[in-house]
């Protein structure tokens, strides 16, 4: 069963057709990745998928209902989360503080109540504290919850963003570049973390990244889109041996030469 449905999805920026007749899914308890040249378009699936772009045409389906040009916290309260291509915590705040940061969404007293704090609030205060700090000891750092977030190295503050991610409760997870800048030995902690996201919390994961030995690694499904448009898709085998995809690899690195 597909969790997520994206049919003939259409995307411009003032006359630049960034997304091209998109259609994709993913099933439901899968690890699934989309993967591209530069500038093909991926960061902008991941934002009409989570309401930060509106889509020109197209439909998205979620958990069996539409959620096509539906607002971010609405998308996020659905059961979906994301996290950036570039790191985006508030780097003041301490490392439990972004990730309960990330819950106002769930929570029924909201950021008002967080203020007046009433008896039930102050007790579901405290529950949102104790899972976050079970996400954080999910994602390996609960030992530096209190811990500044500029104050950390950037593949600590990477897991902040997967445990603030964990903490809105989704039911798939949208992971933009998530080995971007990490070191080999991070990257393998990474797929394993990948794996146990989907196998321990029953959580869909769909990945953009450029790494391809990771993608190969992880992905039971794989969709290629080269200017905005979806060239190939199948499992890492089909994926590496199509001649579009590698096409579409190769000829970029040639644009790219001086
Ligand atoms: N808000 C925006 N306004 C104008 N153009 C945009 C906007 N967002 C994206 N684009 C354009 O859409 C195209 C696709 O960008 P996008 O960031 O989605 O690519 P990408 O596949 O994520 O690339 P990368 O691998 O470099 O992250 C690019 O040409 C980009 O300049
Ligand atoms: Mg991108």
């Amino acid at each position: 069963m597909a969790l997520l449905t994206v049919d003939k999805l259409n995307l411009n920026f003032a006359g630049l057709q960034v997304i091209k007749d998109l259609s994709f899914s993913v099933e439901q308890g899968s690890i699934a990745s989309l993967i591209g040249p530069n500038g093909a378009g991926k960061t902008s699936v991941f934002n009409c998928l989570t309401g930060f772009y509106k889509p020109g045409s197209g439909r998205i389906d979620f958990d069996g209902r539409a959620i096509t040009r539906q607002r971010p916290h609405r998308i996020t309260r659905r059961g979906m989360a994301r996290t950036f291509q570039n790191l985006r915590l508030f780097k003041s705040m301490t490392v439990l503080e972004n990730v309960m940061s990330g819950m106002h969404c769930r929570t029924r007293a909201g950021a008002i109540g967080a203020i007046l704090r009433t008896g039930s609030q102050r007790r579901e205060e405290r529950e949102i504290r104790e899972f976050c700090e079970s996400c954080l000891e999910f994602v390996g750092i609960l030992g530096e919850k209190d811990r500044v977030a500029s104050n950390l190295s950037y593949g600590t503050q990477r897991r902040v963003e997967w445990a603030r991610a964990l903490a809105t409760r989704p039911r798939l997870l949208l992971l933009d570049e998530p080995a971007a800048g990490l070191n080999f030995d991070e990257k393998q902690r990474l797929i394993g973390l990948i794996k146990r996201i989907r196998d321990e919390l029953d959580i869909t994961v769909l990945l953009i990244e450029h790494d391809m030995g990771l993608v190969m690694k992880v992905s039971e499904m794989i969709t290629v889109i080269d200017y905005g448009r979806k060239i190939a898709e199948g499992n890492a085998q089909q994926v590496q041996s199509n001649p579009k995809v590698i096409e579409a690899y190769l000829g970029r690195e040639e644009d790219e030469e001086p």
